[in-house]
This record gives structure tokens, C-alpha cells and sequence, in this order.
């Protein structure tokens, strides 16, 4: 009988990780495994949601967005029963190993269930770029394409009305992507929850950009950093009633084709992810650092915390006068 890997794709959806499945299963197939897809996240794991992933079930997905799989935040699996119950299930599905595609929630649970002896390889993938043991997510890069696109159409209308805008980028919890879409849409500033914003400089330099003749600037602010309509609010009063719009990117930021890097990472991390099943190992948490694949444990990765770069930041607010 052949052994079997279990794939499930869990928490917010990222683009690629339809490219991840389809690496998984193609590969996994071919080293002779049989490949359980477990659908709907941990809620399907704990419901008994699976269904057995061929060749041809994932042929045509390498540039959908989503996810096949379905996924979903699943607060039980927080939970000590509910955690206990997902163990069980895995045991009795008889897996050799269990690739978990997801983000920071997959990273916790697959460090609870390596260490009730499963084998575990978590493959990153999450817009928000915010997991350590890898430079880049997979999902990242489309997301940080859609929101340059979307500001790049901002600024057609910002400067046609001699507007400030502050858009709000996803990123619960960080301002990775927001410093990077700053960086590619040329914004003037970015607030951002890993460094306190000083709003009288704000305001300082947003007057002084209008004085050197701004036809528009732009303020990409991090999901993460609170109210954005409370924010440009504060601005309005702060500089005596400049116009100051807001645009809320949102969930456009989770969908659509993947990009060709987005496709190439997940192909390769995927890939990857059976190989190191195949040789034995596991407990591992696959990445691309410094632009060579890479692996560390997951326990590692939990316990680090990704770096800001405050060099870039300096970058942008060096180009954006
Ligand atoms: O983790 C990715 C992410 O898109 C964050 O940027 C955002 O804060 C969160 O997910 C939104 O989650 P949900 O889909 O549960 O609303």
C-alpha cells in the first residue's frame, strides 16, 4: 500500500498556494505516495473533510488564485480538545508525514503536532510576508504587485485633484508588504506598526511637499496601525483642512493569478517539501533565504522575529522629496 502525505492549506489564502498543491501531489505521486488533500483547514480536519488528490485534479490551477483545498481560521484548533481531537484524526488517517501550507497559525499548530511525533513540513505562504526561516512567502509577491498597481491607478486620480491619499495595505500584525509597496509606488511616507509614526513631522513634511509643488502624495499605511480613516482625519485637522482622501486596498490584495515568482517559489518549496519527506526528514519549515532554497525547524522559526528593514525606510523617505 502506498504511504501517504496529507497537504492542507490553512488561515487567510494567499495566491500560489494552488501552485503548491499541484507541486505536492504531481511530485508526491511520482515517488509513489498518495496524496490526501485535507479540505477547509483545520475545521476540515477536525470535520473529516478529505479527498484523495490525482494528477489530474490539479491540473489547470497553477494560475488560479485560492486555493483548491478551500481553508479557513479555525479557533478549535487553538484549543486543547480541540488539538487532542486533530491528533487523533491525523494518527488514524495513518499519514507518514503532513505538509501544512499557511502562514503563522499553521506554523503553531505543526510545532504542537511535531511534537506528538508527527512528521510535519510547513511550506510558508501568507501575503503578509511576516514568517522568520524565509526571505519571502509564497503569495507575497502577487499581493505586493496588485497593491503597486492599484496605487499607481491612485495616483492618476491624487495628482488630477492635487489630493493626499492614505491607503490602507493589509498586514495584521506588520508593515512588510506596506514597505515594500511604498518603496514600488514611490509613496511619500509609510506608517507602519514597527516604528512610531511622529505625525507633526507628518504634517511638516506634507505642507512642505505642496510648498515644492506636489501634485499628490501618498501615505501607505499598514493595516496594522489601526484606523485609516481615523488617521486621515487627523491629518485633515492637523494641516488646516488640506483634502485628504482614503482607499482601503483590502481583500483584492489576497486573490488573483498568481505572479510568475509567486508560481516559481510555490513550485519549488513544494517540491521541496516531499523531497525532504522522501529523504526522511521533517520537522521542517521550508523557505528561500538569500535566494537558494532553504530549511529550518519549525520550533526555530516560531521563536525568531522577522527583521524590519530600516535601511529601506530611509530609502524611501530619501526619494520620496
Ligand atoms: O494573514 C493575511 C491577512 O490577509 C492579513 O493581512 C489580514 O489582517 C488577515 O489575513 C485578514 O484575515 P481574515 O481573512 O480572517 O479576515
Amino acid at each position: 500500500m502506498a504511504k501517504k502525505i496529507g497537504v492542507i492549506t490553512s488561515g487567510g489564502d494567499a495566491p500560489g498556494m494552488n501552485a503548491v498543491l499541484r507541486a505536492v501531489t504531481r511530485y508526491g505521486i511520482f515517488l509513489g505516495y498518495q496524496i490526501i488533500g485535507i479540505r477547509r483547514g483545520f475545521k476540515g480536519l477536525l470535520d473529516n473533510d478529505f479527498i484523495t488528490l490525482t494528477l489530474r485534479s490539479v491540473s489547470g490551477i497553477i494560475n488560479l488564485g485560492g486555493t483548491l483545498l478551500h481553508t479557513g481560521r479555525c479557533s478549535a484548533i487553538k484549543t486543547v480538545l480541540g488539538m487532542e481531537k486533530a491528533i487523533r484524526i491525523i494518527k488514524k488517517l495513518n499519514l507518514y508525514g503532513m505538509i501544512i501550507i499557511g502562514g503563522d497559525g499553521s506554523l503553531a499548530a505543526g510545532d504542537v503536532f511535531v511534537r506528538h511525533g508527527i512528521r510535519i513540513i510547513n511550506v510558508p505562504a501568507s501575503i503578509d510576508n511576516d514568517i522568520c526561516g524565509t526571505d519571502e512567502t509564497i503569495g507575497y509577491d502577487t499581493a505586493l504587485n496588485t497593491a503597486v498597481e492599484a496605487i499607481d491607478k491612485i495616483r492618476d486620480t491624487a495628482t488630477s485633484h492635487d489630493r493626499i491619499f492614505v491607503v490602507e495595505i493589509m498586514g495584521r500584525d506588520h508593515g512588510f508588504l506596506t514597505l515594500d509597496v511604498g518603496i514600488a509606488a514611490g509613496c511619500e511616507f509609510i506608517v507602519v506598526p514597527e516604528i512610531k509614526t511622529d505625525i507633526q513631522k507628518l504634517i511638516e513634511e506634507l505642507r512642505m511637499g505642496k510648498e515644492k509643488g506636489k501634485t499628490s502624495e501618498i501615505i501607505a499605511f499598514a493595516e496594522g496601525c489601526g484606523s485609516s480613516v481615523k488617521f486621515a482625519e487627523k491629518i485633515k485637522i492637523l494641516t488646516g483642512g488640506l483634502e485628504v482622501k482614503v482607499s482601503t486596498l483590502g481583500y483584492i490584495q489576497r486573490g488573483g493569478r498568481p505572479t510568475a515568482r509567486t508560481r516559481i517559489l510555490a513550485s519549488k518549496l513544494g517540491h521541496t517539501a516531499v523531497n525532504l519527506l522522501e529523504q526522511g526528514k521533517c520537522n521542517l519549515l521550508v523557505g528561500i533565504t538569500d535566494g537558494k532554497i532553504s530549511s529550518v525547524p519549525i520550533c526555530e522559526a516560531i521563536k525568531q522575529k522577522k527583521k524590519f528593514d530600516i535601511e529601506l525606510v530611509k530609502v524611501l523617505m530619501n526619494l520620496s522629496v
